[in-house]
């Protein structure tokens, strides 16, 4: 029997901590722990472009070192900070690593993600970042962040550790990676658009872990999907379900994405261990197809 703490699929996003106080933050984390969560999820550019958000972590919990060996590390590189635009170079990503490993005041990363495609991505470049950082013992694996099928064939040319990771926007607010394949081959539906060249069949094939990141969020920030106007059918299908067994809405949405086969982790992004004992225990619950569906079709999506 597996407890919690080896099985729950759900990480704590790191990106809103910047306005809590080093307490609140070691709060947050202690809360955490508690609920099994295993998985941090930092980027070099949250909390400002300068490491922001991981150094006030690495300060507020100069983590022993039995308790970071506990932990799973994620953080990102890949964003120009401060300006538009990306760098995959193979400078930009040793150095970025590497101020990371000091703003998190730790020696090792277990995995470093490319943060969002950058098309004038040269792979021997990634390649070269890649092992150098891996032979280095600084990063222990890899993996990308809203990535195409096709960007990730083309990393994979020189890249020779596995991608083991790919983080993309998912949940009932944002539901395009799963909505497309539902209403394939339709004429005349938006939903029906192949906007990923087939990611999630891509990643179940290829043993990538999905990461759902905004898994609350209704579309790229545009409000919570629990009180968003537009999403009342929803609302009262989550209260429904919520009653059903005995839980909350949160519980609910988590449990909506835990649900799919393709068993993605979850990064949820509370600043309270309250909530994210809530997504713990969504985690836990196995929605019935007939409830996975409706829950899908009250978010708005087609099912023809
Ligand atoms: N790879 C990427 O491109 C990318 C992009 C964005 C984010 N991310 C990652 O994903 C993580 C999560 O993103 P996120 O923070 O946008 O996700 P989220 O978990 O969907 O949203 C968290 C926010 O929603 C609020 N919230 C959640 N449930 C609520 C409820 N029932 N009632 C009221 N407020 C509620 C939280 O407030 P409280 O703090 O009060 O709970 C918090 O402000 C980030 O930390 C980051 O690690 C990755």
């Amino acid at each position: 029997m597996m407890t919690r703490s080896e099985s729950t699929r759900i990480g704590l996003g790191m990106m809103r901590i910047a306005t809590l106080e080093p307490n609140q933050i070691r709060d947050l984390y202690h809360g955490a722990r508690e609920a099994g969560v295993k998985l941090f999820d930092h980027a070099d550019v949250y909390g400002g472009g300068e490491h922001g958000c991981e150094r006030l972590f690495g300060e507020a919990l100069e983590l022993s070192s039995s308790e970071r060996e506990q932990i799973v590390l994620q953080t990102k590189c890949g964003i120009r900070p401060g300006v538009p635009g990306f760098d995959f170079s193979a400078e930009h990503i040793i150095r970025r690593a590497e101020e990371s490993l000091e703003a998190l005041r730790t020696e090792y990363l277990d995995v470093l993600l490319l943060h969002r495609p950058d098309t004038l991505v040269e792979p021997e470049e990634v390649a070269q970042a890649f092992d150098a950082l891996e032979s280095s013992g600084k990063v222990r694996s890899f993996g990308v962040s809203n990535h195409t099928p096709r960007q990730i064939d083309l990393l994979k040319m020189n890249v020779s550790q596995p991608l083991k990771v790919n983080q993309v926007q998912f949940g009932l607010g944002h539901a395009a990676l799963v909505a497309q394949g539902v209403a394939a081959n339709m004429e005349g539906l938006e939903q029906s658009t192949n906007r990923d060249g087939g990611l999630l069949e891509y990643s179940r094939i290829n043993g990538i872990t999905l990461q759902a990141w905004s898994p609350y969020q209704r579309g790229f920030f545009n409000g919570l999907i629990f009180d968003h106007p537009e999403l009342s059918k929803l609302h009262r299908v989550l209260d429904k379900l919520s009653k059903e067994y005995a839980t909350t809405p949160t519980s609910i949405a988590t449990a909506w994405i835990t649900r799919h086969p393709a068993k993605m982790e979850v990064i949820v992004g509370t600043t309270k261990a309250s909530r994210l004992h809530e997504a713990v225990a969504g985690a836990e619950i196995t929605l019935t197809r007939a409830e996975w569906y409706e829950l899908f079709e009250a978010a708005g999506y087609q099912i023809p």
